[in-house]
């Protein structure tokens, strides 16, 4: 008796490995294929690649600090909103109320981020949402080259993770990093880009919205087309 449960145990087990569900055995990048290209894209040595859950990488970036401006922060802000998204919107920074409250976009680009979400029946508990940095760069100034190399195994690690089937990058330095590129965000917004197994859009950033009434009607566009794959899945 003991025996056939002790077997039970090792075939469900084996099982769980399988599908994923524990990471020490079979490693998540193993099941899937888009979790190992985006971790592919990680120095082998980062220790992100040792870190099996959303949580523990939190605790990771809670901890951490890689450059300097993760000695400045009040808090770090991991990003927040469903583990299992279909969707991840990948925006540039936290900006001061983010730095305070520790949340992704909850100032006043964040209100007009709510309303673009809900805009295309979307809420925040459906999607995730993250940033390219962790820590709030001071006075709001544009990433750094180094922070961005230091926090970007982060984001790739929650990518991995959650497994997104589309990425929505909000403003040009989210969308130049991933994509790896320096053309004009104008030219990268408006089209669906094959993004290591799962699809990337682009549009400009809540903020910039808010200073710019002529880009709502193409952010509109991008957010219309986002919404149109989605439901086609
Ligand atoms: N701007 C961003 O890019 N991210 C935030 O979280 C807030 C403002």
């Amino acid at each position: 008796m003991c025996a056939m449960i002790s077997a039970l145990h090792h075939l469900k087990d084996s099982l769980s490995a399988e599908a994923g569900l524990h990471g020490p055995l079979v490693p998540l990048e193993q099941t899937n294929l888009f979790a190992r290209k985006i971790m592919d894209l990680v120095d082998a040595q980062n220790p992100v690649h040792q870190i099996r859950s959303l949580d523990a990488l939190q605790d990771y970036v809670d901890s951490s600090v890689l450059v300097p401006i993760d000695a400045q922060r009040t808090h770090a802000v991991f990003g927040e909103g469903n583990p299992h998204a279909n969707i991840m919107l990948v925006g540039e920074a936290p900006g001061a109320d983010e730095d305070r409250q520790g949340r992704p976009f909850v100032g006043r680009a964040g209100q007009l981020l709510d309303k673009m979400i809900a805009a295309i029946h979307l809420s925040r508990n459906e999607i995730f949402i993250a940033n390219i940095l962790k820590s709030r760069p001071p006075r709001n100034r544009d990433p750094k080259p180094d922070e961005i190399a230091a926090h970007l195994p982060v984001l790739y690690r929650q990518m991995s993770l959650i497994q997104p089937k589309f990425i929505l990058c909000l403003g040009r330095i989210a969308c130049q990093t991933l994509l790896g590129t320096s053309a004009p965000l104008g030219k990268l917004r408006g089209q669906a880009h094959p993004y290591h197994g799962s699809t990337l859009l682009a549009t400009y950033h809540p903020a910039a919205l808010l200073r710019n009434q002529n880009w709502k009607r193409p952010a509109w566009e991008d957010l219309k087309l986002l919404r149109q794959l989605y439901s086609a899945l």
